[in-house]
């Protein structure tokens, strides 16, 4: 069976990189596919989180995902710290995985700088818990931004290595020829990547700069999402008519690509109606979009946050339906691994 698994950390303010990248895509996935949304409490701590911060981000990002339109009760919405297993098995992939493997990854190399003596040993293993969170459900499918598709990978071989290396127990116990599937990232649409709005060539994203016209957070009401979009850098061209117009052009195609997600729409059909008009309409017809699909999504969030009991509820149950699928994978595991139970 196909199944969905995507997680995002609780370690900023929620952007529209997350949401457009992310949660926006979780929804028509429900359709298809038994999906599990995760907030990877576990992932966050990585890098030093305050413990309240930890907990009001939590219940944001649950919110987020139930605003969105992620259906609790058909599907499981969690925090990763409730399900124990996540750790069990990314113990088992830190023996399989290699030092060499996530000394590569890019983005550990970005957050650690000169510094990787002094940052925490968590955040080296990191792909590795992050391969447990898709492999513990044998996830088949993980939507996911541009920025995420080097742990995927990794994910991936893992998933290959664990199944190499084990395979005569696999067999043995009659857990058939591929124990892990192999988990294939799902990054598709117009705004897989979205770019600071004062800078494009950078990753829109919390801590990308000082300036915090730069990004536009989900919890931003009507006047501040309004101001940051008509203040965002731009050329002095009119739009093109077709989406090559938009080759070196990093801010504007950054525009109309949110503009074309905003609106499920093509960059192509986007350009078909706005080509040869300038930032003085295309600004205020993008602002007024935005607006009108992020506000009332940030009044729900803001309605499910400020009495969390529901949120806890859902995450608790949804906890409980994760543990049972992780509980059998981990059980299998147990046996392959050699580990008497
Ligand atoms: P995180 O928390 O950094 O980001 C959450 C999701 O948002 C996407 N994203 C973006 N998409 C487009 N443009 C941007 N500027 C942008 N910024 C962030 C990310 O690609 C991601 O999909 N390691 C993951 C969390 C994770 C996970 C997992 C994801 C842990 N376990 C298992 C999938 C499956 C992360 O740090 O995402």
């Amino acid at each position: 069976t196909n199944r969905v698994f995507s997680g995002i950390k609780p370690s900023g303010d929620l952007h529209l990189g997350n949401y457009l990248g992310a949660i926006r895509r979780f929804v028509p996935l429900q359709q298809q596919y038994e999906c599990i949304y995760c907030v990877v409490d576990m992932h966050a701590i990585t890098v030093w989180q305050d413990p309240a911060d930890l907990r009001r981000r939590t219940y944001e990002i649950a919110a987020a995902y139930i605003a969105a339109g992620v259906d609790p009760k058909n599907h499981i919405i969690f925090n990763q710290s409730q399900v124990a297993e996540h750790a069990e098995l990314a113990w088992v992939f830190n023996c399989v995985a290699r030092m060499g493997w996530m000394a590569r990854m890019t983005q550990f190399k970005d957050k650690a700088g000169k510094n990787s003596e002094n940052v925490s040993l968590g955040l080296f293993a990191y792909p590795s818990l992050m391969a447990a969170d898709i492999l513990l459900y044998k996830a088949t499918h993980v939507p996911v931004g541009e920025d995420q598709k080097q742990h995927l990978e990794l994910a991936r071989d893992i998933a290959a290595k664990f199944n190499h290396d084990f395979a005569p127990s696999i067999a043995a116990n009659g857990y058939g020829e591929e124990f892990f599937p192999q988990p294939e990232p799902v990054i598709t649409g117009p705004a897989t990547r979205v770019m600071s709005l004062r800078d494009g060539t950078k990753k829109m994203s919390k801590s990308e700069s000082g300036s915090d016209m730069a990004t536009i957070y989900l919890m931003d009401d009507a006047d501040t999402i309004t101001r940051k979009i008509k203040k965002a850098k731009t050329d002095a061209d009119a739009l093109p008519s077709e989406a090559k117009g938009l080759e070196n052009r990093a801010e504007a195609a950054n525009l109309v690509g949110i503009y074309a997600a905003l609106s499920d729409r093509s960059v192509e059909a986007v350009l078909a109606e706005f080509g040869g008009q300038g930032f003085g309409t295309f600004k205020p017809a993008l602002a007024e979009l935005a607006v009108s699909v992020l506000g009332p999504q940030a009044a729900e969030m803001r309605r499910l946050v400020a009495d969390p009991g529901e949120i806890e509820a859902i995450l608790r149950q949804g906890a409980d339906r994760a543990r049972e699928l992780a509980a059998r994978t981990m059980t299998e595991v147990h046996d392959i691994v050699g580990f008497i139970r």
